[in-house]
């Protein structure tokens, strides 16, 4: 048993002071040190910093480790030219993508204290590393193909990844998922039958919806930049899909629906309707001209939501407190310390419960995933703790994963 020690604890969106947490591998009893002293004599004792947090662990709902060697390959600004340079350069961002980038990526995102995260896998190429690295990772198997021809093919080269997945060591922390690439990229026979699958497992289950103002008018009008994206790659000229249709493949198993920049006030009640979360990656709309998510609208509806770095494909870093910073300002008309309350919730306890996880809140029975913010002074009015955790954090103090220190 151990027993941690700090000046504030975020339970429940609050900033708690005198209090501490006796944990094994799950928390074990939260209450006044010496209680917890009295009831665990032979504990080992750890006194965090002065003007030291103790969060839960932060979550990246989604990230995409097999991206991490782009710098300055993809092309950003706009969402369509984007996706050109991928396919223009995909091959060769693959190959210098090893496993030593993608473990260096992961410690990164250590560092920052994100303690679990959502690996979109494409191909299946980061297992390895995600076996080895000491976070949670939920492991999204990627399902891809809009050509009815091929469907298939690639349902069945889908399945042997996400049995790849639910054959890993038992040392690891991962938890096998199923990713929806997109509505425009996946044919709605091989949809239904992933999101069947899902629901059959109880597996964690995402798509990336309406990231662009391109994808809706290909899905609404079958127009737009789009058409000549598929004219020249896929030789067809209509989507295989609508919106609607899409949507409502979901309808009987939660899901997490990643960008949703472009989602009407009808589809994020529909969202909420049938028990949907939203992933916010907000440097990636940022730098793929995507527009800004409403955050406002989704909080309006009560639409729980969490923050993502998404990939290094669309991103500069997969540090959370970057990407923290990069929503204060995105969304600059809302009040700036309320915002700073919500991220932090929108990345610990709710990104949690999208992820179906048993993590990102302070409370027994919880798993023993900390990250301890050290602030640089004592905080003048303690209702600002969110806010100055924001600012002034580049990485946590220390970080634990199933009770045990890593940083
Ligand atoms: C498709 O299979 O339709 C597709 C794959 C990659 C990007 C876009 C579409
Ligand atoms: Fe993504």
């Amino acid at each position: 048993m151990k027993i941690i020690i700090a000046d504030y604890l975020y339970i429940d969106g609050n900033f708690v002071e005198n209090l501490a947490i006796a944990f094994e591998s799950r928390i074990e009893a939260v209450d006044l040190p010496e209680n917890l002293i009295a009831r665990y004599p032979e504990a080992e004792l750890i006194r965090a910093k002065p003007y030291t947090v103790i969060y839960p662990g932060f979550i990246n709902t989604h990230v995409h480790l097999e991206f991490s060697a782009n710098r300055t390959s993809l092309k950003y600004g706009d969402f369509m030219p984007w996706l050109d340079s991928v396919i223009e350069h995909r091959d060769d961002l693959l190959q210098a993508c090893d496993n030593e980038m993608m473990s260096q990526e992961c410690n990164q995102m250590l560092r920052s204290g994100i303690t679990c995260f959502g690996a979109i896998s494409s191909f299946g190429t980061e297992l390895e590393v995600c076996e080895n690295t000491p976070q949670r990772v939920v492991f999204f198997n990627e399902l891809i193909g809009s050509n009815a021809q091929y469907a298939d093919m690639l349902y069945n080269d889908f399945l042997e990844r996400v049995k790849a997945s639910q054959s890993c060591d038992n040392q690891s922390r991962i938890t096998p998922g199923i990713a929806i690439h997109s509505p425009y990229s996946v044919h709605p026979v091989i949809l239904q039958r992933a999101v069947t699958l899902a629901k059959q497992h109880a597996m964690p289950l995402t798509t990336h919806f309406l990231e662009s103002q391109a994808e809706r008018e290909w899905l609404e009008k079958g127009s737009g930049e789009f058409k000549a994206f598929f004219e020249k790659f896929f030789n067809t000229s209509t989507p295989v899909t609508n919106i609607e249709e899409f949507l409502h493949a979901f309808d009987t198993y939660p899901a997490h629906f990643v960008h949703c920049v472009q989602a009407n006030e009808a589809e994020l009640a529909h969202l909420k309707a049938k028990g949907h979360t939203v992933a916010h990656c907000p440097r990636s709309n940022r730098y793929l001209g995507c527009g800004r998510l409403a955050l406002e609208s989704l909080e309006a509806l009560e639409l729980p939501y969490t923050v993502a770095t998404d990939g290094l494909s669309s991103n500069d870093s997969l540090n959370i407190f970057d990407e923290f910073r990069a929503a204060l300002m995105l969304h600059h008309k809302a009040p700036v310390d309320l915002l700073a309350r919500k991220l932090i919730k929108a990345s610990t306890e709710d990104a949690a419960k999208a992820l179906r996880l048993n993590n990102g809140s302070l409370k027994v029975g919880k798993d023993a995933d900390f990250a301890l913010v050290t602030l640089p002074e004592l905080p003048k009015r303690p209702e600002e703790i969110a806010l100055w955790t924001l600012l002034h954090t580049k990485e946590a103090d220390a970080v634990y994963i199933e009770g045990e220190q890593y940083v």
